[in-house]
């Protein structure tokens, strides 16, 4: 190696080490990525909602499940797990609230995926509770959860956060 390129290289290193901005590129805050993928699944629920055809709900379906369900997982293990390792009695309930309605939202999911005829009124009813079911779940998350998460976490606490979020949904398997 050159002197040039050795004086170059170190260098890149001390800079790397100062640098003050520690993020990766494509991190984000963990609150901003949630929000994206609710509005991802109430978008993809008021379609399969609305379909008609065999076809497209199922496709619809899949896409439901595929968001849906690491979501779900990921958020109770890194969300959820932390504001209730807050000793915190509101923190507690909200926590155990978010389970509640993920295992709620679970069930519907498995039976609406159950649903041989996939334009019959059974899978337009189960279809639509689960959407009511998100969307409560979601305006109460936002606002209670949320609220939680900002009190406890600082905005590099988040991106970390964010982080464990993707790693845990990768490892969610999606039948
Ligand atoms: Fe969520
Ligand atoms: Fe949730």
């Amino acid at each position: 190696m050159s002197m040039k390129s050795t004086i170059k290289a170190a260098s890149d290193k001390v800079a790397e080490v100062f640098s003050t901005k520690p993020e990766k590129a494509g991190d984000m805050d963990i609150l901003d990525k949630l929000h994206m993928e609710h509005d991802e699944v109430q978008e993809l629920l008021e379609k399969i909602v609305e379909s008609r055809k065999t076809a497209e709900r199922k496709t619809l379906l899949a896409k439901i499940r595929k968001a849906l369900i690491p979501h779900t997982k990921a958020e109770e293990s890194v969300v959820y797990d932390a504001i209730i390792a807050v000793k915190n009695a509101k923190n507690k309930i909200d926590g155990a609230e978010g389970y509640v309605e993920h295992e709620l939202a679970d069930r519907t999911l498995a039976r609406l995926s159950k649903i041989r005829n996939l334009t019959s009124p059974e899978f337009t009813a189960t279809a639509k509770v689960l959407k009511e079911l998100i969307e409560h779940h979601v305006k109460e998350e936002e606002r209670n959860i949320w609220a939680d998460v900002r009190e406890k976490f600082d905005a590099k606490a988040r991106i970390a956060m964010n982080r464990r979020f993707e790693a845990a949904k990768k490892k969610v398997r999606v039948a």
